[in-house]
């Protein structure tokens, strides 16, 4: 018999070629002559180009082409406006693409494109977000009966920031087209099927034509999870230079206008109870931005329909277009901020009823979900809150005063969806006494090369060190993206269907070469219940009495997330999280500058992102939950789930040390003193 190899903390498989730098990055693929790409952008928010002038920078020894609307290739599609790179004069956001320069070196094409003289039709510009106007609202009973008849109403407006994805690794392509038309991108990304189906649509090519090759990520946060218009300038340089393969990687600060970002949110949150804290009514309205060229909407107002049992109930989104860069997937999209407001209008609710915030929470902790009126596969939020109170210490919540300092405990809940992609193919092939298995899957950093062997190896029924695993690549399977915390439920499905077909097939003693394959298929009991993760997030804040610095020492996670795979790996994923909402409480925050439509601070010296001095002891821990419904490996997605909740906590550990209730992120010494 085997040992099970889900459940073992085995070190990363990719660990060591990271650490050692071995790894090979989509910018460092070696190639033959490379050239170099470095993008011209607009700094005017909303206007026209009517001339660029590149005669200087065409004269500078080096450069091989300077790339504008005039001179470059018509794409097959323009139809998602972000990707359709200089095919319009028209200018809708300030950073937007208007040229590029190729050159034999990287210093050289970004000298050059400094050399780049621009003349603008200027028009006038909005890049302010308001909570006026119209919302598309969404509502179950009857919301305004119940808050005329509570006991007791919250009605407070919270708002969160707009925040850049910022991974280690920049966005960066090395772009190779061959003379027989075929198109090799290495490329960093959280899915190289769907980035391949973007770019050969976008170009007219059919999908053969195109493979992208992407082993290791360093980081993405979503930022990655769609191919934006970089890959489009880098796949189009290197076919204006027959020959020649193109690098292109962005700078940090191209990447706070042309890779997403999240949204700012305004959420004004109502709850209405009786004197038991018993809600009758949550009503949500948020408003968030869009750009003028391409629709994203932020799902913010889709946790509050099934967090808490309250028979009335509204959700309502205003999406404003502005002249602003398009935003995009960020750690939790929607999820995200869109359980700061609520989660903290629990905690003022709970201090106007004089309740316990837990026990708050834990009695409109809901049988079945109040939206779809599903049972729940698994819920267990009441038990985190147990847990997490008791290992925690909550009892010592405060306030109270230690020196200088004011100290409080502050709590909230997490939820995320399980998410499961229609698509994703694995192949196992027997050789040489050992089994591989290919899918076109992503590691962004979070443990796939590891995990997806141990599925396989419990699969087969075989130990995990006779399991290789290759993903990132279009030329194995494919595979979903990375993302909204699918990854590993649906890979490790059609990993665990393709181990069942390959046993069915060949039994346990398989002859060199065979091969089997198998895809994730329909999940009958998704109809039948509602499927989420859900956890408890507990937070310690210091406050300095005089000067309205704030710490947080202590931050610890319990979190319901099925099985664990590998318990190394879920703790890095749920700290990472957890790391990303305290961030998010602090620090993070891009300031746009309204009169010129910029992210002022776009830079990591600037944009702060909490740092290991920030960070003082961060837990996480996990329930032993047994969900049979998920998928095959009893596994929920944990991607996300750790950066839930995750400011609200520390907002209300901060109102209980002081008083002060900060409504709007981040929670900097202005807002406190
Ligand atoms: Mo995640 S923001 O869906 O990569």
């Amino acid at each position: 018999m085997t040992a099970r190899a889900i459940g073992q903390s085995l070190p990363r498989r990719d660990g060591r070629a990271k650490v050692t730098g071995t790894a090979t990055y989509a910018y460092e693929t070696p190639v033959d002559r490379p050239a170099y790409c470095h993008p011209v952008q607009a700094d005017i928010a909303r206007g026209r180009v009517t001339w660029l002038n590149t005669a200087e920078a065409e004269k500078l020894p080096g450069v091989l082409a300077v790339l504008t609307e005039a001179n470059a290739e018509r794409l097959a599609s323009t139809e998602d406006a972000e990707l359709a790179v200089l095919q319009s004069a028209e200018v809708a956001f300030r950073g937007q693409l208007i040229g590029a320069v190729l050159a034999e070196t990287a210093e050289v094409a970004r000298e050059a494109a400094d050399l780049v003289e621009v003349t603008y039709v200027e028009q006038e510009h909005e890049t302010e977000l308001t909570a006026d106007g119209d919302y598309d609202a969404d509502t179950t009973g009857d919301v305004e009966t119940a808050f005329a008849e509570a006991d007791v109403v919250i009605d407070q407006t919270y708002r969160t920031a707009m925040y850049h994805n910022n991974p280690l690794e920049p966005h960066a392509t090395t772009a190779l087209w061959q003379d027989d038309g075929t198109l090799t991108l290495w490329e960093s990304t959280q899915g190289v099927h769907p980035a391949r189906a973007k770019v050969a649509e976008v170009f007219g090519l059919d999908s053969e034509q195109i493979r992208v090759i992407c082993p290791f990520v360093g980081g993405g946060f979503g930022s990655k999870g769609m191919p934006h218009a970089n890959v489009i300038l880098a796949t189009m340089a290197a076919r204006a230079l027959p020959g020649r393969p193109v690098k292109l990687a962005l700078t940090r600060q191209q990447m706070f206008s042309l890779t997403g970002y999240r949204t700012p949110t305004i959420q004004r949150t109502r709850l209405a109870a009786d004197r038991d804290g018993r809600l009758s009514a949550i009503a949500f309205d948020v408003a968030e931005q869009t750009s003028r060229i391409k629709e994203y909407a932020e799902e913010s107002g889709k946790p509050s329909r099934t967090m808490y049992a309250a028979p009335n109930r509204r959700v309502a989104h205003r999406l404003s277009a502005l002249d602003v860069p398009v935003p995009s997937w960020m750690r939790a999209p929607g999820e995200c901020p869109g359980m700061f407001g609520p989660e903290v209008a629990m905690d003022e609710l709970a201090d106007a009823l004089g309740m316990d915030p837990i026990e708050l929470r834990l009695r409109n902790d809901p049988d079945t979900d109040p939206e779809s009126g599903k049972p729940f596969s698994s819920r267990n939020l009441a038990e985190c809150l147990r847990t997490g109170a008791e290992r925690f210490g909550w009892a010592e919540r405060g306030p109270r005063r230690e020196g200088d300092w004011l100290v409080g405990y502050g709590v909230a809940a997490s939820v995320y969806p399980v998410n499961r992609s229609p698509e994703s193919t694995a192949a196992i092939r027997f050789h040489g006494g050992r089994y591989t298995v290919d899918i076109g899957a992503a590691d962004l950093g979070t443990g796939t090369w590891t995990t997806l062997p141990q599925i396989a190896a419990d699969a087969l029924g075989v130990p995990v060190g006779e399991v290789e695993v290759r993903i990132g690549d279009t030329d194995y399977p494919n595979a979903s993206v990375a993302g909204g915390s699918s990854g590993m439920i649906t890979w490790g499905s059609a990993v665990v269907d393709a181990a069942l077909a390959f046993r069915e097939k060949f039994g346990t003693e398989p002859a060199d070469g065979d091969e089997a394959e198998g895809s994730v298929s329909q999940n009958p009991d998704e109809e039948r219940f509602a499927m989420s993760a859900f956890g408890a997030q507990f937070a310690e804040a210091r406050v300095h009495a005089d000067t309205g610095e704030a710490r947080v020492p202590r931050l610890h996670g319990v979190f319901a997330v099925g099985r664990v795979i590998n318990p190394r790996t879920a703790r890095s994923q749920l700290v990472g999280g957890m790391t990303m909402g305290l961030s998010m409480a602090l620090h993070e925050q891009s300031v746009l500058d309204p009169r010129f439509g910029h992210v002022v601070n776009h830079d990591l010296a600037e944009y702060h992102i909490t740092a290991n001095a920030d960070v003082g002891e961060i837990t996480a821990d996990w329930l032993d939950e047994h969900d049979p419904y998920v998928n095959a490996m009893g596994a929920k997605g944990i991607g996300e789930i750790g950066i839930v909740g995750t400011a609200a906590a520390v907002v209300n550990a901060v109102h209980r040390a002081t008083g002060v209730r900060v409504r709007e992120l981040p929670v900097t010494l202005d807002k406190l003193l």
